[in-house]
């Protein structure tokens, strides 16, 4: 099973397609995290990257796309996977697209997990992240057993630089402007689905289990 999960910054994207993966067995790809890896390992990518992020803009296709491509080519993927943050642009997703009908293949859903602007900038306010094994927390609604701790890894969970308000609003300027036109392109192909994301993450879970089968 193929799924791509869409929303706006802090729809909880994340959130939910940790729990698709695990429940189904499949990877869940993030571009967001490999990038914020990459950025913690201070290689190339993650300095470029990192410039960017920090903005609130999109890292430029040319760089996304590939790291894309080589990460579902590899054999954890062979079975499926939901990508979390990819793809945000047109472009990118007439990529993905193509990739895949050289395959004979396909992606099966595109879950749009919708929360309005009001909810986002309070939630991300909030939210705490485990850069090693991407693991998200909230401070009042998904908290974890021991402050500032991973419960998976044990590592420290840190504010993510690009959380800041005056960063969050550009995110989602960035979104309207870039992301949401995917909503039209994966409606025309017939796999759009929509959860209401503002549901606690369990009813949201459920939700998309009933439409994932
Ligand atoms: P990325 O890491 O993908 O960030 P994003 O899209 O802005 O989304 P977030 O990770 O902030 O939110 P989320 O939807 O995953 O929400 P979460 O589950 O954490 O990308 C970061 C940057 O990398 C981009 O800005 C861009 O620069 C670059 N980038 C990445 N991919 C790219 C691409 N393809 N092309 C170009 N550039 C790219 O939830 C948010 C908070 O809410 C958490 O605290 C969570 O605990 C809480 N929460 C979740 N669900 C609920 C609920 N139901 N009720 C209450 N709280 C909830
Ligand atoms: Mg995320």
């Amino acid at each position: 099973m193929k799924i791509i999960m869409l929303g706006a910054p802090g729809a909880g994207k994340g959130t939910q397609a940790k729990m698709i993966a695990e429940k189904y067995s499949i990877p869940h790809v993030s571009t967001g995290d490999i990038f914020r890896a990459n950025i913690k390992n201070g290689t190339e990518l993650g300095k470029q990257a990192k410039e960017y992020m920090d903005a609130g803009k999109l890292v430029p296709d040319e760089l996304t796309v590939k790291i894309l491509l080589d990460r579902v080519a590899q054999e954890d993927c062979a079975n499926g996977y939901v990508l979390d943050g990819f793809p945000r642009t047109i472009p990118q997703a007439e990529v993905l697209e193509d990739a895949l009908k050289k395959l004979g293949d396909q992606i099966d859903y595109a879950i749009n997990v919708d929360v309005p602007d009001e909810n986002i900038v309070r939630r991300m306010s909030g939210r705490r992240a485990c850069l090693k094994c991407g693991a998200t927390y909230h401070i009042e609604h998904i908290p974890p057993k021991q402050e500032g701790i991973c419960d998976t890894c044990g590592s420290e969970l840190v504010l993510r630089d690009d959380d800041k308000p005056e960063t969050v609003q550009k995110r989602l300027q960035v979104y309207h402007e870039q992301t949401q036109p995917l909503i039209d392109f994966y409606t025309e192909r017939n796999i759009l689905k929509a959860v209401d994301g503002t549901k606690d993450m369990k009813e949201v879970f459920n939700d998309i289990i009933a439409i994932l089968g």
